[in-house]
């Protein structure tokens, strides 16, 4: 079945040319692409879809969440907007809340999430666990994941739960928590920041989840000044992520990752940021300019957590990256999909092994895609906060009419 989608007005590809094509059209066959180009040129296909002039784009990759999770945190947000910081320890709040949340609701409260996220054009999303924080539980919430969402991080290394010793519990994840939740997931990541876990206690878990072939991810440099970013780039860590805090010699070291690299192949670092969560936080703004005019490579991601970024819209975080970070509507909407997927490393696949590329529009990629209700993506910024989307179609299934 193939269905041929024709007057698109501006159609950003975001692929290797990062091309916009105009009176654009293109073809889904099944899962996948199967012809990009000018709608004067396209070929029949057996359903045809007129975009009317509007939009279109690649669907948001959103390459940082932690959707599984119970409970409210509405007065610590409250607190936090009347002026007091945001502090990790907050997360034990949720993990409570969690716990206490059989199976069916979890995946429930996950299912609604994710629908939201679909409808707000995310095609590609990835979660972590992370409020479970003891074997039963972290294992519990990989699984759950693993039946939903299309990438799952380990994030047992979240907060040393109460009652613990840092470094017993630093263990624990290494250890048994590793072990159980394995089967589950494909990613790692660590908190590693004040009130979380030391550098040597990242260190540890990095190199725990490396050496069983996880790949690496790191929550770094988001209150304060830190290792992460060191770390991120020293165990070739796929995205360190928040990056709000960054000396020099960490633009530094992540442009460097992207140096003189051909990243279809081996990519570097990404610098994922979170700008929703840092005006729930009222952290400064990461360096998003600079990193780019480095040479290294931003991904944008909602963030979608119930303590620092009770939001999955991807459009709001490319008007925030726009307005408030300095990036052109090309460069945001770049950072929030093919970005989102170097960061998930889903940026190149085979045409023939069920993983397909994602955050391109190219021949052969996965047909992830959204219309606008706009003549321009430049709309997506200078209407900030109206719901501009049209139509979204995730691997070849419309699953938002239009
Ligand atoms: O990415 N920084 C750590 N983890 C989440 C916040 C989790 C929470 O407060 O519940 C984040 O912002």
């Amino acid at each position: 079945m193939s269905v041929l989608i024709t007057n698109i007005g501006e159609l950003m590809t975001q692929g290797a040319e990062a091309a916009v094509l105009r009176d654009a059209a293109v073809v889904l066959e099944g899962e996948r692409i199967s012809w990009i180009g000018s709608a004067a040129q396209a070929p029949a296909a057996d359903e045809r879809y007129d975009a009317g002039g509007r939009a279109g784009l690649p669907g948001w990759v959103d390459s940082h969440t932690h959707l599984v999770f119970a409970g409210d945190r509405t007065a610590e947000f409250e607190a936090r907007m009347a002026g007091e910081s945001y502090a990790a320890g907050g997360i034990a709040v949720t993990v409570d809340a969690t716990r206490a949340t059989g199976d069916y609701d979890l995946t429930r409260l996950l299912l609604a999430r994710v629908a939201e996220a679909a409808a707000g054009g995310t095609t590609y999303l990835e979660t972590k666990t992370g409020y479970g924080l003891d074997v039963e539980h972290e294992t519990r919430s990989a699984r759950i994941a693993a039946g939903v969402v299309d990438e799952v991080t380990f994030l047992g290394a979240h907060l040393v739960p109460r009652g613990w010793d840092p470094d017993d519990y630093t263990d624990l994840v290494c250890g048994p928590m590793l072990d159980a939740v394995r089967p589950y997931v494909r990613w790692a990541d660590v908190f590693c920041e004040s009130g979380a876990f030391t550098a040597e206690q990242s260190r540890r878990v990095l190199a725990a989840c490396a050496a069983v072939g996880l790949g690496l991810r790191v929550h770094g440099n988001q209150l304060g000044p830190g290792d992460g970013v060191a770390l991120a780039v020293e165990f070739g860590a796929a995205s360190v992520d928040h990056v709000n805090h960054l000396a020099d010699s960490d633009i530094d070291a992540l442009a460097g990752t992207w140096a003189g690299v051909d990243e279809q192949v081996t990519p570097g670092t990404a610098a994922t940021c979170l700008p929703a969560c840092d005006l729930s936080t009222r952290q400064p703004f990461p360096p998003a300019r600079r990193l780019l005019d480095s040479g290294a490579q931003i991904a944008l991601a909602s963030n979608c957590n119930p303590g620092t970024s009770f939001t999955s819209s991807m459009a709001f975080c490319v008007a925030t990256a726009v307005l408030q970070m300095r990036l052109t509507v090309h460069e945001a909407v770049r950072a929030a999909t093919y970005g989102g997927a170097l960061a998930l490393r889903r940026h190149v696949g085979e045409d023939t092994d069920g993983r397909r590329a994602v955050g391109s529009l190219a021949v052969g990629h996965r047909a992830d895609l959204q219309l606008l209700n706009a003549p321009s993506a430049t709309h997506l910024a200078y209407r900030p906060g109206m719901p501009l989307v049209h139509a979204v179609w995730r691997a070849g299934v419309r699953v938002r009419q239009g």
